[in-house]
């Protein structure tokens, strides 16, 4: 098992379960999302992991390397939404109207806090999982929606609900990879193997492309070894690589919604932010994106 402190990215353990650690070399499943960015879907049905907060903040990162970033809230609490400094009731459209195919995203999108741009969610979305219930293809909501806003940016993050509903579902759909991120506490492991049975669900029968990138341990405690245990156990567990650096606990974390911008901006030399850009950067490296300049289309509806 390889140790914390190895220098790789990432460190793999294949048992099997999910197979080697991989990266496409460019994004595949043909048709019209050939051309597009990275669709990465940051899952865990398990609450509080701190979904919401990764998906700022390696937002945040990429923007500030040139990337173009857009980020999807497809959480009901819109807490994503909330984070970034918009009021979710205030909100004419919302991914909710994207997702049912009643407005474009081009309409929707607004740029927000730390340069990226939001596909802002609104409270009622959980309205919307119970209509996609009702849709024949329901799954590629998502990923149709998306197709002709995701050539305008470079990385497309989906933050998902702490559920594996058919708002997840769709997002499995709509990504080329999954990023789980992980709390190292006793049980973490607890629902682990149920997501990635459900991405390999999706994987077989809606989206072969899909790839898991790894697990981020999120509110690490360097200074326990509990939490290292945790992590190795789930690693050997599922076969999963593991991100680096973990991100360790701060109360930086916790203000920074208060404050409608991510960690990045708001204490931008925390250990918190370094560790979200060095996870960032080893992501782009992995991808080969090299840092841009931010370029291309730019839209706002606030
Ligand atoms: N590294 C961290 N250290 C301390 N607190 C953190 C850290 N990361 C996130 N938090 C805090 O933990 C709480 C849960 O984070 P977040 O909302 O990102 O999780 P989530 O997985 O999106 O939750 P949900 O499942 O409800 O969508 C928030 O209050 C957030 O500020
Ligand atoms: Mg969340």
């Amino acid at each position: 098992m390889a140790r914390f402190d190895a220098q790789p990215f990432v460190r793999s353990v294949d048992n099997g379960i999910l197979g080697p650690f991989r990266v496409p070399s460019a994004p595949g499943g043909g048709g019209r999302m050939r051309r597009m960015g990275r669709v990465v879907a940051v899952a865990n049905q398990k609450g509080g992991v701190a979904k919401t907060t990764t998906v700022a903040s390696l937002g945040a990162a990429f923007a500030e390397q040139g990337m173009r970033v857009l980020l999807v809230d497809l959480d009901a609490q819109a807490c994503l939404t909330f984070s970034l400094g918009v009021d979710p009731d205030e909100l004419e459209l919302s991914v909710n109207d994207v997702v049912l195919g009643s407005a474009p995203a081009t309409e929707v999108i607004m740029t927000v806090a730390d340069g990226v741009d939001l596909l802002p969610s609104a409270i009622d979305l959980a309205g919307v999982e119970a209509h996609l219930l009702t849709r024949p293809g329901r799954e590629f909501a998502l990923r149709s929606a998306l197709s002709e806003v995701v050539d305008d940016y470079q990385v497309v993050l989906l933050d998902c609900a702490p559920s594996l509903g058919v708002l997840t579902l769709a997002a499995l759909t709509a990504a080329q990879e999954v990023i789980v991120p992980l709390q190292c506490e006793m049980l973490s492991h607890r629902g682990v193997g149920q997501l990635l049975d459900t991405i390999e669900d999706v994987r077989r029968i809606l989206n072969e492309r899909l790839v898991v990138m790894g697990v981020l341990p999120t509110m690490f405690d360097a200074r326990t070894s509990h939490a290292r245990a945790v992590l190795d156990d789930v690693g050997e567990r599922y076969g999963l690589p593991v991100l680096e650096p973990p991100i360790p606990r701060s109360v930086r974390f916790a203000e920074a919604p208060a404050l409608g911008a991510s960690i990045l901006a708001t204490s931008s030399t925390s250990k918190g932010a370094k560790a979200y850009r060095e996870v960032a950067l080893g992501l782009l490296r992995a991808w080969k994106l090299g840092p841009g300049r931010r370029a291309g289309r730019r839209r706002s509806t606030a």
